[in-house]
């Protein structure tokens, strides 16, 4: 058994601290986020995600996951300290490393003994050796330790399935104690014979980026052959089964869409065109699928258009505010170009998801050009779903004035 500290505790570290600390390791969840952690210490899921809160429960219940926001406290407690902290874009494209960073100083700062220091978070390629080099220099070279990279690949939605039962771990480092180490921290799925890879860190970085921009280039593939069906008479869907029985095409994330989002493939897409670029090179592929993505966004609406020319006045229906189903996470959804697409051309909106709801419902009632006459108000329809988050009250409602509709 481990005594492992997972530093970050949102859709990645929450889920990696439960599932660890579901292996039999002794698990520390830290964040910065006083108010995640006071939910978590309350018994409550701060995220939705299907069977978190099951897993979370009995681990907490089991005495081997515990939630803080002492961060110092925790890696000084720790033997393994995994960052899952969040790596949004930057003004350029490029992942913003700060919150890396700032676990990397802590990781350096309460070094009394050896640690290994894992890197989760989908991190350029470099960001390994850098984090090296600045735990070194902040901790004054006195103790030993090592820096590992080992991506995440869970699917938002069914991330606790995706954790537990992985297609594969990555784990890289050149260093021979961490990968024991690391052996026994994923002792649980090596004793199952889970696809086990052990490279170095920069490959174990790239790894990360490459299936990711892979499989968004897929879905903007198959969105462009929707296109095309539109046009000419085609059933998408039935391209996609056919396309996919092919075992070497294969039936996954060929379904075609509104574009792609979500709080990994726009980023990460977007970072990986700079890394390209940052080592003088271009990546025209995935360039292109950014640039059909974006696209396809707006085709959306497009598409309304050319069904029903005049928008002004009419009332439209979204349907789904997340960017995929059984997830509340709306970072880079669709929806976020659709629905001011269509406020620009003059249509109430009217907005349903299950499962997203009370903030993002909070964020679009938010009173903007309209003054505050016409602040919106919920839709009275009373949809429930049995997939309705338990912070939801409202999953329905018009981002403009009931008045309106
Ligand atoms: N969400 C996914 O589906 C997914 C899948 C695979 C990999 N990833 C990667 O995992 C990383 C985390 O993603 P996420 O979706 O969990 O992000 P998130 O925003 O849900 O969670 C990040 C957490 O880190 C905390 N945090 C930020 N700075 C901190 C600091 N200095 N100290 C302690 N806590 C801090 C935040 O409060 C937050 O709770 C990203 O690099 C992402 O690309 C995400």
């Amino acid at each position: 058994m481990k005594k492992i500290c997972v530093v970050g505790t949102g859709y990645v570290g929450l889920v990696t601290a439960a599932g660890l600390a579901d292996f039999g390791n002794s698990v520390i969840g830290a964040d910065i986020d006083e108010s995640k952690i006071d939910i978590l210490k309350k018994g409550g899921i701060p995220i939705y995600e299907p069977g978190l809160g099951e897993v979370v429960e009995r681990n907490v219940k089991a005495g081997r996951l515990h939630f803080t926001t002492d961060i110092n406290s925790a890696i000084r407690k720790s033997r393994v300290i995994f960052s899952a902290v969040g790596t949004p874009p930057g003004d350029g494209g490029e992942a913003d490393l700060r919150a890396v960073w700032t676990v990397a100083t802590a990781f350096a700062k309460n070094l009394d003994s050896y640690k290994v220091f894992i890197n989760k978070s989908t991190v350029p390629v470099g960001t390994g050796k850098k984090t090296h080099e600045l735990i070194l220099k902040e901790s004054g070279g006195k103790q030993h330790f090592d820096v590992v990279s080992n991506p995440e690949f869970l699917r938002e939605g069914s991330a606790v399935g995706d954790f537990l039962n992985p297609d594969r771990v990555v784990v890289g480092t050149r260093s021979h104690k961490a990968r024991e180490i690391m052996k026994d921290v994923y002792h649980a799925l090596l004793m199952r014979t889970v696809p086990y890879v052990e490279t170095n860190i920069e490959s174990a970085e790239i790894i990360k980026y490459a299936s990711n921009a892979f499989l968004a280039t897929k879905i903007t593939f198959i969105n462009e052959i929707a296109n095309l069906c539109d046009i000419v008479g085609g059933d998408v869907k039935e391209v996609a089964r056919a396309m996919g029985m092919d075992g070497r095409i294969s039936p996954k994330f060929l379904h075609a869409g509104p574009g792609f989002g979500g709080s990994c493939f726009p980023k990460d897409t977007m970072a990986l065109a700079e890394i390209f670029k940052a080592n003088g090179i271009h990546t025209r592929l995935v360039e292109a699928a950014i640039a059909a993505n974006e696209h396809q966004k707006q085709s959306v609406v497009d598409k309304l258009r050319s069904v029903m020319p005049i928008l002004q006045g009419k009332t439209v229906a979204v349907l789904g505010l997340a960017f995929k189903p059984n997830t509340d996470d709306t970072r880079f959804s669709p929806s976020k170009v659709v629905i001011p697409l269509l406020e620009a051309e003059g249509a109430h909106v009217q907005v349903f998801d299950p499962v997203a709801s009370a903030q993002h419902r909070a964020l679009y009632l938010q009173p903007r050009d309209h003054g505050p006459d016409h602040r919106p108000t919920a839709c009275p329809c009373a949809h429930t779903s049995p997939r309705a988050s338990p912070r939801s009250s409202t999953s329905c409602f018009s981002t403009r004035t009931a008045g309106d509709l």
